[in-house]
């Protein structure tokens, strides 16, 4: 039996930060160590103001209020961590390659084979390196592969323990997860590997949820499970523009189909599009994936989940546009939410992003209110795109601070995060300031419609 009393987390973003907070809240007695090389990360997880974490998740403050400095650290010394730790997990961003072989489509793994390469040359003890990452089926041969070959004799085990937490519910998810899937190999010290992480989890989770399976399996259920989820969006949001042709709605398509049980009820929102920095990119990847084994139907079929999303994307735009008359050129067309989702300051891939984009083609004016998004964030955004150039975007793209401020003369209002604050405005003080006729496109389906269409505007929603 191993008992682990040293944990090192290599990355310290959305996935690191909160999944190593609540480990060291559930494990006191386990000195859990978070580091990065960004420096500027490390110093705003140990800001003394804790509402300067740079991640906005709720609940969190309070984990990492009473576990920071007792036995929770971040830092940026990599190799002392590595050094210290019996068990390092691997928590670095995978994004979608952006050049060579596999462009837009395979995920990016020099992030994942330098950490290999640092803890091969630092370790002096044996370890177990868990993959936490999202990786492609059959990463751990790799990472295996270059700690196997330092030649001083240290052993590692490489265990696969992908995280299903949401962005927004991330705490909640960490202390209540539906599952925990731990790979690892079949052989006795593999299993004492899995053993070991085990324990860890299970000073808080039921031990019926903790799943153990090969490590193939495991890597590749993390992304099967991204798939299915992201695939449910798209299959509503494919419905969402049928019932827009037919009448029929799809918030009550989605209840009357949700309401199967072996349907349910969950990931049936129909929406603008999803966004977030994981669908996308593990789709592609699974894609990816399918093709380089000549499995072109698998390929094929996955990858449509993308094309309906941005083709829900594109759709949402265009309406705009349509229902404007046409035109948008000059026009204040205020966005509310930026965000790829409620509840978080995390704006990858979000819908917003390229919507704005189009409707900036169509030479609109935009200003933009998201409650936890800053002015720089929604600018490298655009300027991220290359469509325009930096100061174009600027011209046209202001951000507000107040909400009823924003709407000062627009043309028309889109909603592209379902924050909850949206819902309490008072929608009549926003109709008066705005050019009429005034247009609502709620591209989350949150407002009240009719309520909307009772004070004097043109309401229009996703699927109806
Ligand atoms: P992120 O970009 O927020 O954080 C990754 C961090 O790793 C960055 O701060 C980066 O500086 C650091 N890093 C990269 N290389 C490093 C190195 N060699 N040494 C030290 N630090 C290094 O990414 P994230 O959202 O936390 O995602 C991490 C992984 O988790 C990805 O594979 C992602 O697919 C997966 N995942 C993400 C989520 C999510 O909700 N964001 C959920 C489940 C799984
Ligand atoms: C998703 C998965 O839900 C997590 O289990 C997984 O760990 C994570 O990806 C990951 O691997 O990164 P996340 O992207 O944070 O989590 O958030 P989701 O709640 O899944 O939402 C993703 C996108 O889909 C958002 O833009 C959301 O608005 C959209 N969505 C979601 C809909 O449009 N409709 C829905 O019914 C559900």
């Amino acid at each position: 039996m191993l008992k682990v009393k040293n944990i090192c987390c290599i990355g310290a973003g959305y996935v690191g930060g909160p999944t190593m907070a609540v480990i060291a809240h559930k494990c006191p007695d386990v000195k859990v160590t978070v580091v990065d090389l960004n420096e500027a990360r490390i110093k705003a997880w140990n800001d003394k103001d804790i509402t300067k974490l740079p991640i906005y998740e709720p609940g969190l403050e309070n984990i990492v209020k009473e576990a920071r400095d007792r036995n929770l650290f971040f830092s940026t010394d990599v190799e002392k961590a590595i050094d210290e730790a019996e068990m390092i997990f691997i928590s670095v961003n995978t994004p979608t390659k952006t050049y060579g072989l596999g462009k837009g489509m395979a995920a990016d793994l020099k992030y994942i084979e330098l950490c290999a390469r640092q803890i091969a040359a630092v370790a002096k003890t044996d370890k177990i390196v868990v993959e936490k990452s999202t990786l492609p089926v059959r990463t751990a041969e790799a990472i295996k592969n270059i700690l196997d070959n330092t030649g001083n004799g240290v052993k590692f085990q490489i265990l696969s323990n992908p995280e299903f937490l949401a962005e927004g519910t991330a705490v909640q998810d960490l202390l209540s997860p539906d599952r925990v899937l731990i790979g690892g190999d079949l052989d006795e010290e593999g299993q004492v590997a899995i053993q070991a992480l085990v324990d860890i989890y299970a000073n808080w989770v039921d031990r019926d949820k903790i799943l153990t399976t090969n490590v193939w399996s495991s890597e590749l259920s993390k992304l099967t499970a991204n798939a299915f989820l992201a695939q449910r969006v798209s299959s509503i949001n494919a419905m969402s523009e049928l019932c827009e042709k037919t009448g029929a709605n799809v918030n009550e398509v989605a209840k009357a189909i949700g309401m199967d049980s072996r349907i349910g009820s969950k990931f049936l929102k129909a929406s603008v599009g999803f966004g977030g920095s994981c669908f996308q990119k593990d789709i592609l990847n699974l894609v990816y994936i399918a093709k380089s084994y000549g499995l072109n139907e698998v390929a094929d079929y996955w990858e449509q989940v993308i094309i309906m999303n941005d083709h829900q994307k594109r759709r949402f735009a265009a309406n705009i546009v349509k229902t404007l008359y046409n035109t948008v050129s000059g026009k204040k067309i205020v966005f509310l939410g930026w965000a790829f989702k409620k509840d978080t300051n995390d704006t990858r891939e979000s819908a917003a992003i390229y919507v704005a984009d189009d409707l900036l083609n169509e030479q609109a004016n935009i200003a933009v209110y998201d409650p936890k998004v800053s002015q720089q964030k929604i600018l490298s955004d655009l300027n991220y795109l290359g469509t325009r150039s930096e100061t174009e975007n600027s011209e046209s793209v202001k951000v507000y601070e107040d909400p009823y401020e924003i709407c000062k003369d627009a043309h028309a209002i889109a909603i592209l995060t379902e924050w909850d604050e949206f819902k309490d405005y008072d929608w009549q003080r926003i109709y008066d300031k705005m050019k009429k006729p005034a247009f609502v496109f709620d591209g989350r389906n949150i407002l009240d419609g009719e309520k909307l269409n009772k004070i004097g505007f043109v309401y229009k929603n996703i699927g109806s």
